[in-house]
């Protein structure tokens, strides 16, 4: 199985949305996106970026699922945003529903999936590491997902 790796620099809000974006437009049934980072990383901004990238209407505003175990937002291909960040650490995962999101009929994208168990890692998989830098946010990108090996080049056509 290929992996493919490499390292973009986010300089503003913007450039965080736009990573979001080419992920959404090659996203396709199926997929399951890890966002990991720390507070106020840009997690949810990757998630709007993805939401623009599958056609999302802007009616629908990308916000994190914090009273709701997951979101769906209908677009291109479904949405589904689930934030594991309350998620208690001996959490009853058979309890949770999660599985069916990790083998979607639409797209999955899930925050803070750090917290995930090693059990439920989904094998296919494309995970984003975002951590703040001097220069706005660092996004270390692998996927091992063939549709997803363009997004470096997409990001510098862009
Ligand atoms: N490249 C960037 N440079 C500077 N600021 C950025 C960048 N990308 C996103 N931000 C800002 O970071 C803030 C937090 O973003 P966001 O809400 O997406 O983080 P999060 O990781 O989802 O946080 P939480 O852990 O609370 O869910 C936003 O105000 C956003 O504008
Ligand atoms: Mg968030």
């Amino acid at each position: 199985m290929r992996e493919y790796s490499f390292v973009y620099y986010a300089q503003s809000p913007s450039e965080t949305l736009l990573m979001g974006e080419v992920i959404g437009k090659r996203a396709q049934i199926g997929d399951v996106i890890l966002l990991c980072g720390e507070l106020g990383a840009g997690k949810t901004w990757i998630t709007k970026g993805i939401a623009k990238g599958l056609d999302v209407p802007e009616k629908y505003p990308v916000t994190s699922p914090t009273f709701t175990f997951v979101n769906e937002y209908p677009g291109r291909i479904s949405l589904y945003h689930i934030d594991l960040y309350r998620l208690e650490p001996n959490a009853e995962w058979s309890s949770l529903g999660l599985e069916e999101y990790l083998d979607p009929d639409g797209v999955t994208v899930i925050e803070w999936a750090d917290k995930l168990p090693s059990f439920l890692f989904p094998a296919k998989f494309l995970k984003l590491d975002i951590f703040f830098d001097q220069k706005g946010r660092k996004i270390e990108f692998v996927t091992n997902i063939d549709h997803f090996g363009q997004i470096k080049d997409d990001l510098n056509l862009a």
